[in-house]
């Protein structure tokens, strides 16, 4: 399929008509053979396009935030939900998946921890999962238990407080899917990582990691990819992470999918705006691709890390420039080229399935 119009220039968010209700393009979820999502704030659900344009895209919702530790969690302890409240209701009205992110992060402590004494610590731990995790037992499709645990440069696992405190090595991981399983037996429950398809050897860890955890028994249903895809990812990368990823025999989530336009190693970008949209397709063609190639059983679904260019993290300050494109709607909620490649490939493969 190739969509009408200067694709590149929608693709970078310059001015165009508002398509509204009288939008020619499939939706992604009508035109994906599999689960399609988008992460988003509660906040997105005060407008009005937002709103109109997910019910029509989306079957499925990340919390882009706040359902993280740096929103829920106060300084002395207590927990609040309002806004991922709301995602989960506007979920429930709509027939929407929804997601959770995520559980157990580096990234995200609570200062009340680190004065905890060993077992206290521990049990806290535990109460925050089985807190968090049961107040949305029964609607919440899967949650990323463990984000980021591989260390930058692939060599390794992080040290974090986590590791730090709960027995070193996988031990806090491990924890946390045990709890995570009693806490809702009906959750998939997912590592989640990044740049597992753009540095082989961070991809190699990873899959290591998640086979030591079922040698031993983890609870573990899902991989998480999280797919912020750098544009010189070498051709065949993607399809080789996900083609070894799905010998463990596991679901596979494809959780954060952007493609920046932007370079963010602070280098002088020199490629001019036609390779890099090119980039941006050949990506997503290999990526749609080798998914669908994936038994189906395992193809648990794609989220992209917003759903328009305007809604994603890479346009907020200090990273954006306003003119980034790296989701599948631009900013009036039109096609992008990311969306017309990911169109063209699933409309080939039901063409191939009903031949
Ligand atoms: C980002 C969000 O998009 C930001 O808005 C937030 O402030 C920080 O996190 N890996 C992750 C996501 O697992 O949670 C990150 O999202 C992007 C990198």
């Amino acid at each position: 399929m190739v969509v009408a119009g200067g694709l590149g220039m929608a693709g970078c968010g310059s001015a165009s008509p508002n398509p509204s209700s009288s939008n020619p393009w499939p939706p992604l979820k009508t035109l994906s053979p599999f689960p399609f999502g988008a992460a988003a704030p509660s906040a997105y659900l005060d407008d009005p396009d937002w709103v109109e344009l997910a019910q029509s895209h989306l079957s499925q919702i990340t919390p882009e935030w706040e359902l993280n530790r740096e929103y829920i969690a106060q300084e002395d302890g207590s927990l609040r939900f309002d806004a991922p409240d709301r995602l989960a209701a506007f979920c429930r009205q709509n027939g929407i998946r929804f997601f959770g992110h995520c559980l157990v992060w580096y990234a995200q402590i609570m200062p009340y921890f680190r004065g905890l004494d060993a077992s206290l610590f521990a049990a806290e731990y535990d109460r925050y999962i089985q807190v968090v995790m049961r107040r949305y037992a029964g609607q919440m499709v899967g949650w990323n238990v463990v984000n980021e645990a591989v260390a930058e440069d692939g060599g390794g696992l992080r040290d974090c407080l986590w590791s730090e405190r709960l027995g070193g090595g996988v031990a806090y991981i491990r924890r946390a899917f045990e709890q995570a399983r009693l806490a809702d037996p009906a959750a998939l429950l997912f590592l989640n990582d990044y740049n597992l398809e753009n540095n082989p050897a961070k991809g190699a860890t990873f899959l290591k990691l998640v086979e030591k955890l079922l040698k031993l028994g983890t609870p573990i249903d899902g991989i998480g990819c999280q797919s912020h895809l750098d544009l010189d990812i070498a051709d065949g990368q993607i399809r080789t992470f996900l083609r070894n990823a799905s010998d463990l025999g596991l679901r596979i989530h494809i959780s954060e999918l952007d493609a920046s336009l932007r370079r963010d190693d602070g280098k002088p970008d020199l490629r001019n705006l036609d390779y890099k949209i090119a980039r941006q397709r050949a990506l997503i063609t290999e990526l749609t691709q080798a998914f669908l190639d994936l038994p189906a059983s395992q193809q648990f679904g794609f989220t992209t890390w917003a759903l328009r260019n305007r809604d994603s993290w890479l346009r907020r300050p200090p990273r954006g420039d306003g003119r980034d494109s790296m989701v599948f709607l631009n900013d009036h909620g039109q096609p992008t080229a990311m969306y017309d490649a990911f169109a063209t490939v699933v409309t080939h493969q039901v063409k191939r399935q009903t031949a």
